[in-house]
């Protein structure tokens, strides 16, 4: 098996001393593939983001990129940053220039890249995520969903191998979502590995190819086939089972080999398919 792109080894990690947040974490990010991160909330979702992209540093273990352990000096944070670009769950914490447009060409500006080749990163990303009318927008007077696409063009600006996205769907209206789960389509298409954390079992069911459940100290690792259909393990998480694995089993009961992921899936097939009733 290729080296991760990114991994933790046995990682630690406390804000306050007796109050283990990672207690041993283990993870590798294999490149080019998905992983939806779930968990309870505090369960150490976004904790195990900030270590992973050197903004914390953990008490015990390792984070591994491309199977080193990460320098914490300027120049190995410097080349982390580069290679892995993290989204955070409150934009409000990512946005920080007066307009869209310089928020997110910041990143690409600073890695000292020729200016037309920042404007054609910031348009690609505007365009990506469907903002390109909002680029002299002040970024203060963005709605929160604007806000939370602004981010992630920033991130997605800076063309990283690994993109990690904190919550990216929450409180984006759902065509907002479909848009985002085509822009990381076409991310992925380009070789792009990419980690996102959700509570939406459903949606981690028709995006992830793993899953990986944060929750009391540790991260359990399984294909997303398997781990959404883990009542015990979702439990763990505060979660409830993904529909379509039951669904799939119950066509499989009726003889029909399908498998719909969306809802959009499921009533094509239920139109084409005169299942007995
Ligand atoms: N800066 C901080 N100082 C002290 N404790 C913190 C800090 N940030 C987070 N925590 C605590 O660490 C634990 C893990 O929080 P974290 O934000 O990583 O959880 P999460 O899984 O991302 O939760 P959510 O689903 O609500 O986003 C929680 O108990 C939280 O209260
Ligand atoms: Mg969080």
């Amino acid at each position: 098996m290729s080296v991760p792109v990114l991994a933790a080894r046995g990682v630690c990690f406390s804000y306050e001393e007796g109050r283990p947040v990672l207690d041993g974490a283990d993870l590798d990010l294999c490149v080019g593939h998905r992983l939806a991160v779930l968990g309870p909330n505090g369960g150490g979702k976004t904790t195990l983001f900030r270590l992973l992209v050197g903004a914390l540093a953990p008490a015990d273990g390792q984070v591994l990129l491309d199977g080193e352990p990460i320098r914490r000096n300027r120049q190995g944070l410097t080349a982390l940053r580069t290679q892995v670009q993290l989204v955070l769950q409150d934009p409000d914490d990512q946005l920080f220039a007066a307009s869209v447009y310089q928020d997110v060409s910041f990143g690409p500006v600073n890695l000292g890249l020729p200016s037309n080749e920042v404007a054609a990163r910031v348009e690609a990303a505007l365009k990506a995520l469907c903002i390109a009318d909002l680029a002299d927008r002040p970024t203060h007077l963005l709605s929160f969903g604007q806000k939370k696409r602004t981010a992630i063009a920033g991130a997605i600006a800076m063309r990283p191998r690994l993109l990690v996205l904190d919550e990216p769907t929450a409180g984006l209206d759902p065509a907002g979502v479909e848009e985002l789960l085509l822009t990381l389509g076409d991310l992925h298409a380009a070789g792009t590995t990419l980690v996102l954390s959700t509570h939406d079992v459903d949606l981690a069911y028709r995006w992830a190819d793993d899953v990986a459940v944060v929750a009391r100290g540790k991260v359990h690792v399984a294909s997303a086939e398997e781990a959404l259909s883990d009542a015990a393990l979702l439990e763990s998480a505060r979660l409830g089972p993904a529909w379509a694995p039951a669904v799939a089993r119950l066509l499989a009961q009726a003889g029909q080999d399908a498998r719909p992921r969306t809802a959009a899936e499921l009533y094509a097939f239920l139109a084409r398919t005169a299942l007995p009733v």
